[in-house]
């Protein structure tokens, strides 16, 4: 059958990624493997793995065992990224938000004021288990402008493609994403931009890592290989989903990530479900909603999943409590129309629900509202604001 994959990621693969994918097998120590990796980018770490792997990287080529590190929080992603820098022996210090809600930049700024020197500060662009959106490049300019210095390390992993992010203006150490989000490719690539203060952090750190060297991965790109055997297939895939990017452009790209999901909020709002996130926070990857009362997500998946539409429950805290409707990569205006009408049948089996038939002629008026706005709109403009 023919799945509407509305996950927050792995993402529907576009016709030509699913062939590049299944093109035959190269040897990874060959010629046409390094014009594979070079083709893609040289300066960026790919390393077979998941964005977990690219998010053990980041700690572990960055830092030493004790190292303080502070990790700002706004969901289960954020808490990972602390968990794994406390599991290779940081000090990590907590600054948490309440999920659904984005970090605050003044209150980060006084924690950092208040706690430091930090020798980095653990950030999430997009929260992926609650559709928060982060205020990314105040929140890093804060970081920048604390004392010491930390490092800025951000899990993009959810956002890169598809939300505006400029790592050398904003001046971001380290970002992070997964072959698998807006990249429209299989799951299998992990992706490191190291800036060059994280570089030179890398000469200082004394965690134990083996597989996840950064230092190692450069060496052997300069050969056109990488260290350790690659997801070849996944690499295919990649380098169609970066051309794909390229030719839509990325003002484009991100315009139609706000358009999209501008109609999945109004859908699902219209279908009296309430989203997690205030407007102005709102994820343009990903929409996070409240399961309503009496209803039981286990029973609603089950018949979601008998009409075709594959959503994603909640995780840690939220689980079995919201729902979230993926739109991130390969993604178009009908292919959210079809989601909130499936999802309006489904909760209609359930519960009384308003007619999904005015829930998607309301998704579709916002898309076109916000389409109409057009790609400059999608670019963030003015510097971040003073820092106290
Ligand atoms: C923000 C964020 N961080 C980290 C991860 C973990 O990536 P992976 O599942 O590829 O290990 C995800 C995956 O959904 C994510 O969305």
């Amino acid at each position: 059958m023919n799945q509407n994959l509305r996950v927050p990621g792995p993402t529907p693969l576009p016709a030509d990624v699913r062939e590049a994918q299944a093109a035959p097998m190269i040897d990874h120590r060959g010629a046409e493997f390094a014009e594979l990796l070079g083709s893609i980018r040289s300066d960026i770490a790919r390393l077979t793995g998941s964005g977990t792997g690219a998010m053990e990287a980041a700690i572990v080529n960055t830092h030493s065992p004790g190292d303080r590190v502070l990790a700002v929080s706004i969901g289960s992603f954020g808490d990972r990224f602390a968990a794994i820098a406390e599991a290779f022996g940081a000090s990590v210090e907590r600054l948490d938000f309440e999920w659904g809600t984005p970090a605050d930049p003044d209150r980060l700024s006084e924690a950092l004021r208040a706690g430091g020197p930090y020798r980095s500060v653990l950030l999430t662009h997009n929260e992926t288990s609650t559709g928060v959106a982060n205020p990314i490049r105040e929140l890093v300019a804060a970081v920048r402008e604390a004392p010491g210095e930390p490092l800025a390390l951000v899990d993009a992993i959810s956002a890169l493609g598809a939300l505006p992010f400029e790592m050398d203006e904003w001046r971001v150490d380290l970002a992070l994403s997964a072959s698998q989000k807006a990249w429209m490719a299989s799951p299998g690539i992990a992706i490191a931009a190291v800036g060059p203060r994280a570089r030179a952090a890398e000469a200082e750190a004394a965690m134990p890592s083996f597989y996840w060297s950064f230092a190692d991965a450069r060496r052997w790109s300069e050969k056109g290989q990488t260290p350790w055997t690659p997801a070849v297939s996944v690499l295919f895939g990649l380098r169609r989903g970066v051309e794909r990017l390229l030719a839509e452009g990325r003002e484009a790209t991100w315009a139609r990530h706000r358009a999209v999901a501008a109609a999945a909020q109004r859908g699902v709002e219209a279908l009296d479900l309430a989203l997690l996130a205030a407007p102005g926070s709102r994820s343009p990857t990903v929409t996070a909603a409240w399961l309503p009362e009496g209803v039981d997500w286990a029973s609603l998946n089950a018949a979601l999943r008998k009409r075709g539409l594959a959503v994603a429950g909640g995780q840690g805290r939220l689980a079995g409590r919201i729902l979230r409707l993926g739109h991130m990569g390969d993604v178009q205006l009908d292919d959210i129309l079809d989601a909130i009408t499936v999802l309006g049948e489904g909760l209609g089996g359930l519960r009384a629900t308003p007619d999904p038939a005015r829930a998607v002629d309301a998704a579709r008026d916002a898309y076109r509202a916000e389409a109409g706005r057009g790609p400059a709109a999608a670019v963030p403009s003015g510097a971040p604001a003073a820092r106290r």
